[in-house]
């Protein structure tokens, strides 16, 4: 069994990316061999400024040790480092339909009320299935905001293989029960996101104590007074008990039945206790490992372990489509 997923080099890594996929990748590197990667040829889709993309793909690949990816168990590694994304993205574009990518939400939200978009921008989802299929990863741990793209990726292996013959592993998405969607601290109907130009919005993990206090203790609730596991009458609340879960490793109704009788500030500062005290020790590794030497070579260990499986399958694919390949 082979896991793969990535994250996008934009801004600060939060609560939500953390809780929906590095956590996982983290618990998955220990049952299956894992591939994880910096998506930055994903990240231009958008305009980005060099020096900052730069510096933001550095400190993504840091704070994938400073959680817990070991590079012993997983390879770590920068997308654009392995040339196949882009040639397999290609190939990929040629089965893909316009109908099927006009169908995607996430470009529909970013590209709402423009005349034009980029091209990139639309053919996104194509470029994370050939991220996915390049490595016939078997598990591909996301928020459930990518789970359209994975279902994309699932009916292009499927197109490809009934086309040429059995070439690429379809993935699974595999959804969380709690914590796929983690709700912005300010509205708790929409989800924790880079984007949000209100940095109260969300907990970043490279977040001073003092931010995370301050973020979680103005997080919109509700009139009530009840402690209780609620998304659609009570979504602040039921966020808050999400995080809590997930830092804490308690369940949702161990929550419920501790806090009974108690009200929302009580709640508030012991979630802002147990989310300081997680992100401590993770600050903490990522200040070492960022200037570090040993990050590079990870990263470039990362690569040629990755390029190797992909260069495999690229001779594959080539051979199924007819290519000369010299
Ligand atoms: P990105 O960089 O936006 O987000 C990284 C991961 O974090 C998850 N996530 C969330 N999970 C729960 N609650 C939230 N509020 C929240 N916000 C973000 C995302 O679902 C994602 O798992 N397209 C991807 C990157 C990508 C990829 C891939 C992932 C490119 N190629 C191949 C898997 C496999 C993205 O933009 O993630």
């Amino acid at each position: 069994m082979r896991v793969f997923s990535g994250v996008q080099p934009t801004g600060n890594i939060h609560l939500g990316n953390y809780i929906g996929a590095l956590k996982q990748f983290v618990d998955l590197q220990d049952k299956m061999e894992a591939l994880y990667c910096i998506v930055d040829l994903h990240s231009i889709t958008v305009p980005q400024i060099p020096e900052e993309l730069y510096r933001h793909t550095l400190d993504v690949a840091a704070l994938y040790i400073a959680v817990g990816l070991d590079p012993k168990k997983a390879s770590i590694f920068i997308q654009s480092s392995v040339k196949e994304h882009a040639e397999l993205s290609w190939i990929l574009t040629c089965q893909a339909y316009t109908g099927e990518l006009n169908r995607m939400t996430q470009f529909k939200d970013k590209s709402h009320g423009k005349e034009s978009a980029p091209v990139g921008l639309f053919s996104y989802p194509v470029l994370m299935a050939a991220d996915i299929l390049l490595y016939k990863a078997d598990w591909v741990p996301v928020g459930n905001d990518q789970k359209q793209h994975i279902e994309l990726t699932r009916d292009l292996a499927v197109r490809f293989n009934n086309k040429y013959g059995e070439t690429f592993v379809v993935p699974q998405y595999k959804g969380m029960e709690v914590g796929a969607r983690i709700m912005s601290l300010d509205d708790p109907s929409a989800k924790m996101s880079k984007s949000n130009p209100n940095d109260f919005s969300r907990i970043s993990l490279l977040d001073a104590p003092g931010k995370v206090k301050k973020s979680i203790m103005r997080a919109t609730t509700d009139s009530e007074t009840v402690i209780r596991f609620d998304p659609v009458e009570k979504p602040g609340i039921s966020n808050l008990l999400t995080i809590y879960s997930a830092f804490s490793g308690k369940t949702i109704p161990e929550l419920e039945h501790q806090y009974e009788g108690c009200g929302y500030g009580a709640l508030k500062k012991d979630l802002v206790e147990v989310v300081n005290d997680t992100l401590q020790p993770i600050q903490e590794r990522f200040q070492e490992i960022r200037p570090s030497e040993e990050l590079i070579k990870i990263l470039k260990q990362g690569r040629d372990q990755a390029q190797a499986i992909a260069q495999q399958t690229m001779r594959e694919v080539k051979e199924r489509l007819g290519f000369v390949q010299l």
